[in-house]
């Protein structure tokens, strides 16, 4: 595995009487791309900003390869960040924005020269030395901005956002490109977004977080799969979120219907949500299924339709190539392997996470 490059420890932020950050731990392995994913407001660029000294935590402290740098100046690190917004200086041309941060540490013009051209072929902008920044297009300033990072050479990457401004073409090629740019380089990225997809898209390991707290890290296919509680669940990908009992092991009442499933261990007649994808979903004939319904809604998405199935006063989301015209009565089937559980928050704070419907 991996060695520890960056340990966060005890992190708590607040602005005023507003806690922005409270008491997160998280570490961030070697050549890793690390996400930080989480809706608006949760404080992911407070947590980088944090990382990259440009802003102090009221608690906590930051290790880097064993030495504390919670106190180091940004410049110091050897970390490069990316702002969410990004500026290039407009009246300096592409080279001359490139090499800034290499003459300010004092390097030699012939090595300057070398790096521009260097990380102008590694986002793909060979030959624009001398244009000027309000002459690209959004994508393009936003690559510069990364070749400008990149020619530090960093350990570590900070990117906060840095393709939110682009549509979406030039969103998915950049995506392929950063992760290129990781597998070549063998930088440590760490990557702010709020968009899920990208997440799942690009990363190695998702910290998923909301109000300032970190409520899942795991690989894209764990947070996907697993998620850990019913605010993950909601944010990555649709799904269905239902109060359920689990009665025993293995065994769990949906909408007053008992679901066979193949957790275990959370005791009987425990108060739970189970969490069941909208692909996961089977419409079967009536008597075929164990809960029955009626479509009530259709819509065709391209690769599958997406239905509304109302069944005993719940409104299922299901996809299915399949398609069922409103009105069909059907039933429902779900393998127990695609039925996840998940624990009811105990604590006041963890429930205050849960976004309510
Ligand atoms: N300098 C500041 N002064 C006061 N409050 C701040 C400051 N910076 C951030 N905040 C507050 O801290 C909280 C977290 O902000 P942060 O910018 O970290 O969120 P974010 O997750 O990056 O959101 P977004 O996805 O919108 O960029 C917000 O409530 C914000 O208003
Ligand atoms: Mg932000």
């Amino acid at each position: 595995m991996a060695k520890k490059l960056i340990d966060m420890i005890n992190i708590s932020k607040s602005y005023g009487d507003n806690l922005v950050l409270d008491e997160l731990n998280l570490y961030i392995k070697e050549n890793e791309f690390l996400t930080l994913l989480g809706p608006s407001g949760c404080g992911k660029t407070t947590l980088l900003r944090i990382l990259g000294g440009f802003e102090t935590a009221n608690e906590g402290k930051i290790i880097f390869e064993g030495n504390d740098i919670t106190n180091l100046a940004p410049n110091k690190r050897q970390l490069n960040t990316v702002f969410q917004k990004y500026a290039l200086f407009s009246h300096m041309s592409i080279a001359e924005n490139i090499a800034f941060g290499l003459k300010i540490k004092g390097k030699s013009k012939a090595y300057i020269n070398d790096k521009i051209k260097y990380a102008l072929k590694l986002v793909n902008l060979d030959g624009y030395e001398n244009r000027t920044p309000d002459s690209l297009s959004g994508g393009q300033q936003q690559r510069i901005a990364i070749a400008r990072a990149i020619v530090n050479e960093p350990k570590v990457l900070l990117l906060d956002e840095p393709l939110g401004a682009l549509d979406l073409k030039l969103r998915q090629d950049m995506q392929y490109e950063l992760i290129r740019l990781k597998n070549e380089l063998g930088i440590t990225f760490v990557y702010v977004t709020h968009d899920q997809e990208e997440a799942l898209t690009m990363s190695d390991t998702i910290v998923v977080m909301n109000q300032g707290y970190i409520q899942q890290i795991g690989t894209p296919e764990d947070i996907y799969n697993e998620p850990e509680n019913a605010f993950v669940a909601d944010f990555i990908g649709d799904s269905n979120i239902l109060p359920a009992t689990m009665v025993e092991d293995k065994l769990v009442k949906i909408l007053g219907v008992n679901f066979p499933c193949v957790d275990t261990g959370f005791g009987r007649n425990k108060p739970v949500d189970a969490v069941i994808r909208p692909e996961d979903i089977d419409l079967v004939k009536v008597d075929e299924g164990i809960m029955q319904g009626v479509v009530t809604h259709l819509i065709f998405k391209g690769v599958h339709y997406e239905m509304e199935v109302t069944a005993n006063n719940y409104k299922w989301l299901v996809h299915s190539t399949d398609m069922f015209p409103v009105g069909t009565e059907v039933g429902i089937k779900v393998d127990p392997f695609d039925i996840q559980i998940m624990k009811k928050p105990e604590s006041e704070d963890e429930e205050a996470v849960i976004v309510e419907e």
